[in-house]
């Protein structure tokens, strides 16, 4: 493939790229936004692979990459439970640092690039910045894959003097850059770009440990732009324009993710980043802990339930990382499907972290075919809970905590939540009076207005759903 041809061909995928994110801001639009991104893709992988730049020896060692790259990729997409996506994105995404490592360091390493001068140092400070920001990635990731599956606590370390501990990091980091840039020969670099990297594993590692569970989403979106900007790191020591373009593309856009959900968290960006946030002085419950009864709580049968549904004119649900564990988005759209034919007013409330990624509830409901125009966000639905019969909570805490609003020591205080304690009767399905993500007590659970339907939320509905059509 001649120069000219790969060049038309990036910028054709490059065009398909924009398409693709602009596709996946809307659910209706978003499986289009896919198609897109997946042809870029194609286009850019084959421009890359029978490109100029490629020798014909080198196309042997790239194609049995891409099949083994390719094999395991497949196996995960195919095996991963929709409640361990977010790890599988947070795994990616460290895999992008460290790519971006490797390539820096093999860039310095390759003695065909004869620079001198400018030149030279523009590319070695590429080289030098392009690891930094790989290894941040790389380590920061790998520690949010332990905290969502679990494997390592929620909760945050918080080492003395943690601010400092990073300032001084960062100095030591800058003047490790000025003697890597001044070293006479690659052997003397080397030892500035160990150090710097061994610095940045650390920052990466301490920063995501700093971090609480409840900002996790915050940070699972800013390892994803920061997956970008390695990417672009890495399209600079590759001189590949469209490796830059790609990663700025989503570097910036996890940066506004980011932003986006620290608003709908009332967080502030920064402290999220410099960690220690979300734990609110407190120390929040182990995960799974009972919460302390703060009150007396009023079950509930699924007969009972459906009685409530039958009577009611209007109906919001709110699901939450529990109907995502339970997979019960299937008979949430039976039940849907069968209320709506009665006539009922019924719709979804989400909340812009409900679950454990960004649309996580979106897509569930897409999956079951709830239909987009009964799924609404917070914002545009949380007036109307006064006017509202039932409202049902399937397996969600957090976001209806009305502790967020009323109670400034809350760990999630100023967090918005839907107000599902303001509907004429709210329910709530869970299995136990167990604590949610945050591990925080929820005093929705004891209000006068409140029922609690224990149970497994798929076994519930489907009780609920019988005695809806007996
Ligand atoms: P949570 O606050 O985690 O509450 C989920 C509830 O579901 C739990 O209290 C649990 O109670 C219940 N549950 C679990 N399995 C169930 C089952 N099989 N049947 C019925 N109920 C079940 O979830 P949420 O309200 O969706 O809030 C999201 C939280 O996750 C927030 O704190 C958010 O910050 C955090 N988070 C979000 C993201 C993103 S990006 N969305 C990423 C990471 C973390 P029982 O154990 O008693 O059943």
């Amino acid at each position: 493939m001649s120069g000219n041809l790969a060049t038309v061909s990036y910028i054709g995928a490059t065009i398909l790229f924009i398409l693709s994110l602009g596709g996946l801001s809307n659910p209706e639009s978003s499986r289009r936004g896919n198609l897109f991104g997946m042809i870029g893709m194609t286009i850019a992988v084959l421009a890359t692979v029978f490109g100029p730049r490629v020798t014909a020896a080198g196309i042997p060692w790239i194609v049995s990459a891409m099949v083994v790259g390719g094999a395991i990729g497949l196996y995960a997409a195919r095996t991963v439970q929709m409640t361990q996506m977010p790890e599988l994105v947070a795994l990616m995404h460290s895999l992008v640092g460290l790519a971006a490592g490797l390539v820096g360091f093999a860039s310095y390493i390759d003695s065909s690039v004869e620079l001198s001068g400018a030149e030279k140092s523009i590319h070695e400070m590429e080289i030098y910045i392009g690891i930094l920001i790989g290894a941040v990635t790389f380590s920061g990731s790998l520690i949010a894959f332990g905290k969502l599956n679990g494997k390592i606590g929620g909760k945050p370390l918080l080492l003395p003097a943690r601010h400092w501990l990073n300032l001084a990091g960062l100095l030591v980091v800058i003047w490790f850059g000025r003697e890597f840039l001044n070293a006479h020969s690659m052997a003397e670099g080397m030892t500035p770009l160990f150090v710097m990297t061994a610095i940045a594993l650390l920052f990466g590692i301490h920063m995501v440990m700093a971090i609480g569970g409840a900002d996790m989403p915050v940070v699972v979106s800013m390892l994803n732009s920061y997956s970008g900007w390695a990417a672009a790191a890495t399209g600079f020591m590759l001189s590949n324009d469209l490796l830059i373009v790609v990663g700025a593309l989503v570097g910036s856009s996890g940066a506004i993710l980011s932003y986006i959900m620290c608003r709908a968290m009332n967080r502030n960006f920064i402290s999220v980043i410099a960690g220690g946030f979300g734990t609110g002085g407190g120390t929040p419950a182990a995960k799974g802990d009972a919460a302390q009864p703060a009150g007396e709580v009023t079950p509930i049968s699924s007969l009972e339930t459906a009685e409530l549904l039958k009577d009611a004119k209007s109906v919001i649900i709110v699901p939450g990382y529990g109907m995502a564990v339970a997979q019960a988005q299937h008979t949430v759209y039976e039940i849907t499907k069968h209320l709506r034919e009665k006539g009922v007013n019924i719709r979804f409330g989400i909340h812009p972290v409900a679950g454990r990624m960004p649309g996580h509830m979106n897509v569930l409901l897409a999956e079951a075919k709830v239909p987009y125009d009964i799924v609404m966000e917070m914002d545009e639905l949380n007036e109307d809970f006064p006017a509202t019969d039932v409202a049902m909570v399937i397996g969600a805490n957090d976001i209806v905590n009305p502790a967020a609003q009323d109670d400034p020591t809350s760990p999630i205080a100023g967090m918005p939540v839907l107000e599902v304690w303001k509907a004429k009767t709210s329910i709530v399905m869970k299995r136990s009076m167990a604590s949610g993500y945050a591990g925080v007590d929820n005093p929705l659970f004891y209000k006068e207005n409140n029922r609690m339907l224990f149970g497994d939320a798929k076994k519930m509905l489907d009780e609920v759903l019988v005695a809806l059509k007996s």
